[in-house]
């Protein structure tokens, strides 16, 4: 089975160009599923729900987001009907929309996706080691054949320990929020894919898909910025994991970046 993870898609400049590139790359690659995060898709910082729709459309599986994730109101609601859209798991339980954790029913096979959010640096929310465990169970016992895990966190060191912590009990683990695509891409000693992070879809002369001239106004005036998304040529970041469907193992990683305009 090959699984996409697709880095953060960043304004209309990354939807574009999903609803570009996505289509030809799943028929090149013969990819089953695909997940993408989206929390940066909205101009302006979140995501939307037409957002939503719209990376729905381009052939996206499941959406996953982060820090991002409740920035609009109107997506509060979307989050509880639509069980294809996750937030971090390790969210306050009980008073947050939407869900943490969702399964792709295939009939043969069930794909169970968990999307989790670090500490460092971010939020100071429910442990994610802890959290991780309960979900890895609760995704056994509604019969999913294989895990899959987007850690959207800021610390290099929590994302790998992470996926150590994880090895052998999910099918692939990436990292998610920092849009700069690392070039650690494994199969961990028990067989987990693993990436730090996928990177980003989205404007490429840009700081993180911020237009340059701002992040440096603020970083030297100290000044308050608004931020906009940068144009031009575009990028899409994404990472193959190709998985064994008996050993649930993933035999395979490949880091892709595909530019253009
Ligand atoms: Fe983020």
């Amino acid at each position: 089975m090959n699984i996409l993870a697709i880095g953060d898609i960043v304004g209309l400049n990354g939807c574009d160009f999903l609803r570009q590139r996505l289509p030809g790359l799943k028929k090149l690659k013969g990819i089953d599923v695909v997940i993408a995060n989206g929390e940066n898709s909205a101009n302006g910082n979140g995501i939307t729900p037409s957002g939503a729709e719209d990376i729905f459309a381009s052939g996206v599986d499941v959406i996953t987001t982060g820090n991002h994730a409740f920035r609009r109101k109107e997506m509060y609601d979307y989050y509880d009907e639509n069980e294809f859209i996750i937030r971090p798991a390790n969210f306050p339980n009980g008073t947050t929309p939407g869900r943490g954790m969702t399964i792709i029913d295939r009939g043969r096979i069930r794909i169970a996706v968990i999307n989790l959010m670090g500490l460092s640096f971010m939020e100071p929310l429910e442990c994610p080691f802890k959290t991780a465990d309960r979900l890895i169970e609760k995704a056994k016992q509604e019969y999913a054949d294989i895990i899959l895990v987007d850690f959207h966190a800021e610390a290099t060191g929590e994302k790998r320990a992470l996926g150590y912590y994880l090895d052998g009990r999910v099918s692939c683990f990436f990292g998610t929020h920092t849009h700069v695509q690392t070039a650690d891409e494994q199969i961990l000693p028990n067989g987990t894919g693993y990436i730090t992070d996928v990177g980003m879809t989205g404007p490429y002369n840009s700081v993180l898909g911020v237009k340059p001239e701002i992040i440096i106004a603020k970083l030297k005036d100290k000044l308050p910025q608004r931020f906009d998304w940068a144009e031009g040529d575009s990028k899409l970041n994404c990472v193959l994991f190709t998985v064994d469907e008996k050993t649930k193992k993933t035999t395979a990683v490949e880091r892709i970046e595909i530019k253009g305009v």
